[in-house]
Formats: structure tokens, sequence, C-alpha cells
């Protein structure tokens, strides 16, 4: 019997219908309550979209001015052909040697409800000014930029344009996180393979991509943490990966017993989005599912919900071919860089 957990009983009323083991294929209702997307995007009462505020917010994270060296933009780091990552390990940092964790996609982060790995940032509004900000990133301090944007023209305008009940000075540092987070919450996947099955199509993934999903909701167990239609249930687990003195969630809460424990990512587009985990340390999906099949340390902090798994090579084979079907499709791929202010 597995012990239920709040993440789960939230879901209760789903998890009635949801399928659970590898044998039965789950019924299209079954498969539509839980995976099906979101018709629109959720945006803050504080800040709401508009298509002023989307342009800006556009234009500046793509900008390389708002870095100290007018050489790094969110879209360096975040490269929309690559899964909006960067397919490094871990990315050189400005001031020599690495930053400490991989970049993780922003994919479909309008209904994240923490940010960063660690959850240390509540909302993209403040998650945004802290790369800009950090000497590793893109060491810029924010009166030095704030200067630096009102002397153009182009983002006079723009920040008047979408912020059009503001008082002067228009161009602050809270609207410039606001602007870059209402952008980022328009980064919403693009319909894949999966979800095309998902709404009818029977025949948009194939036979051993659907039984890799049955697996993923079964034996496998996947779907106990990477849960619902963005596959991640916002929850912190530890799940085993070597300690590298990166104390995670544990830091950010200043408890032991939350060490190692890292937020559960998306798994949208996660077939283009290697290397894997916080610390970039696993090279494939291979990596991954022999990480899960016993590969992982056992410690204190270890999620409950880690056991170790045991498939065979056709199995390994189905599951990976499902976790393709989450792919965005190639034509899909590519944001053209905006025009910047000038
Ligand atoms: C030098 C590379 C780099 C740059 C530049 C950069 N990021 Fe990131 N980003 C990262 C890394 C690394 C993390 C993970 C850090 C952590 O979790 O401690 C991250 C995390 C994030 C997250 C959290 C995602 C999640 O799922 O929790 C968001 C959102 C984000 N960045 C947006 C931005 C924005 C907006 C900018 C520009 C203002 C930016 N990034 C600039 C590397 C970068
Ligand atoms: C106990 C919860 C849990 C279970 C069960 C679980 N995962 Fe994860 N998964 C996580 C967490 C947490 C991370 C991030 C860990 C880190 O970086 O420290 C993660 C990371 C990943 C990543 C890397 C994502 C990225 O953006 O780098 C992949 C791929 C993945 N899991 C696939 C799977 C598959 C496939 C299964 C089933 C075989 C599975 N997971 C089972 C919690 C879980």
């Amino acid at each position: 019997m597995r012990r239920l957990r709040p993440a789960i009983l939230a879901l209760s009323a789903l998890a009635a219908a949801a399928p659970t083991t590898a044998g039965e294929p789950p019924t299209p209702a079954a498969l539509k309550a839980q995976y099906a997307r979101p018709e629109t995007i959720p945006f803050p009462e504080d800040n709401p979209r508009s298509p002023a505020r989307v342009t800006l917010g556009k234009q500046l994270f793509f900008d390389e001015r708002l870095s100290g060296g007018n050489d790094t933009a969110c879209a360096t780091c975040h490269i929309p052909a690559l899964g909006w990552e960067d397919g490094e390990r871990l990315t050189e940092s400005t001031g020599g040697g690495n930053l400490k964790r991989h970049t993780p996609t922003i994919w479909n982060r309008a209904w994240g409800r923490t940010f960063f790995w660690d959850g240390s940032a509540r909302s993209l509004e403040e998650q945004a000014l802290q790369p800009i900000r950090n000497p590793g990133e893109m060491n810029q301090p924010m009166p030095a930029l704030m200067d630096e944007l009102r002397r153009i023209p182009g983002y006079r305008k723009g920040f008047r344009a979408a912020f059009p009940d503001a008082e002067a000075p228009v161009i602050t540092a809270a609207r410039l996180a606001k602007a870059i987070a209402t952008y980022e919450r328009t980064v919403v996947q693009p319909q894949t393979a999966f979800d095309a099955w998902v709404d009818g199509d029977g025949n948009a993934i194939s036979e051993a991509a659907r039984r890799g999903f049955r697996l993923f909701n079964g034996k496998a167990r996947c779907a106990e943490c990477h849960s619902g239609w963005n596959f991640s249930s916002g929850a912190f687990h530890d799940i085993g990966l070597p300690d590298t003195g990166d104390r995670g969630r544990g830091a950010v809460l200043d408890l032991p017993a939350a060490d190692h424990m890292f937020k559960v990512p998306t798994l949208r587009d996660i077939a283009r989005r290697a290397p894997y985990m916080h610390d970039g340390s696993l090279p494939n999906l291979q990596a991954v599912l022999d990480h899960y099949q016993g590969g992982f340390v056992r410690r204190e902090t270890l999620s409950a919900d880690m056991e170790a798994i045991a498939l065979t090579d056709r199995e390994e084979a189905d599951l990976i071919a499902f976790l393709h079907t989450l792919t965005t499709p190639p034509a899909a791929r590519g944001v053209p860089r905006p025009e910047l202010p000038q």
C-alpha cells in the first residue's frame, strides 16, 4: 500500500480515474482529465497581460544590454532553439569557473509555484532580477541598469506603453521584472505529439510510446512525481544524486531534513534538454533510467517515493519512446530574436 502524499491527495478526484497499473490502457476520458493542457495561461492580478507588456518583456529577455558587460541576455542561457536551456552541464560564470547549477528550461513557468531548482524565488517577478544582479550571470547593479535603460528612447516608449498608468520614473526595476515575467508566462510549449494523442488522435504516437506511457504511470512510477500535463508536481525531493555540497531546499528552509531536495522539473521537451538534473550530471535519458533503477544514493533524506525500479531493455526503449513524444515539433522551435529598442 502506497502512502498518500498531500500533492497526490489534492489530485484525488483525478487520481480515482488515473491509470496506475501497467496492464490496463487508460480510458480516453481518464487521460484527458489528467493530461489535458489548460486552455488559458494564468497571469497574476497585479501583473496582467497586455500586448505591450509582452513585447517589452521579450525585448528585455533578449537584450544583452541588461548585463554589466553588455554581452549576456537571459536568452544567452535560455536559448529557444535548445528547449530554453543552453546544452551545457554547468554554464561558465562571468566571474570565472562555472555556475553552481544547470540551466533549467523556462517552458510553462506560468504554472510554476516556486522558481529555481531549490524553489527560493516565489514568483517570476522576484526571480527575474536575480540573474541580472548576480555577478556570475549578468553582473549588473540595478541603479546602473535603470540609468542605462532610461537613456534609450525606444525603452522609454516601450515602458510607457506597457505601463500606461505609471508615474515617472516609469522605468523601474519592479516594472522591468513585471515585463520580463509577463513575457515568460507566454513561453508555453506548443502542442506535441503527446498532446495530439491526448486530444484524441489515436495515431499521433507509436505503439511503443503508448506502452511507455503506461509504464510511466505504472511500473516505472515516474508519475508519482512528474505528474499532470506539465509532468511536475512542483514538490521537492531528494532523488539520491551524489552530494556535491549543494544543500538545495535544505538551505532555503534552513532544515537539514530537506537537504539534497530539488524541485521536480517538467519533462516537456526533455529529449532536447540534455544534460539533466540540477547539477547537469546525467548526460542522456539512458543515464536517467539507470539512475532510477537503483543507481541512486541511499540516505536519510531520500524521498519515500524512490524505489529502485527494474525495467527490461524493451521497457526502457518504450519509456524513452514515450518521453520523445513530449518534444516540440521542429516547425515550432525557433523564436525570432526581437528588434531591440534604440
Ligand atoms: C548565465 C546563464 C543564465 C542567464 C544569463 C540567465 N539564467 Fe535563468 N537560470 C540559469 C540557471 C543556472 C538557473 C538555475 C539556478 C538555480 O536554480 O539556482 C536559472 C533559473 C531560471 C529560472 C527558474 C526556472 C525554474 O523552473 O525554476 C527562470 C524563470 C529563469 N532562470 C529566467 C531567467 C531570466 C528572466 C533571465 C534574464 C533576466 C535569466 N534567467 C538569465 C542560468 C541563466
Ligand atoms: C521521488 C520523485 C521522483 C520520481 C519517482 C521520479 N522523478 Fe524524475 N526527478 C525528480 C526530481 C526531484 C528531479 C530533479 C532532481 C535534481 O536535479 O536534483 C527529477 C529529474 C528528472 C529528470 C531530469 C529533468 C531535467 O530537466 O533535468 C528526468 C529526465 C526525470 N526526472 C525522469 C524521470 C523518469 C523517467 C522517472 C521514472 C522512471 C522519474 N523521473 C521518477 C523526481 C522524481
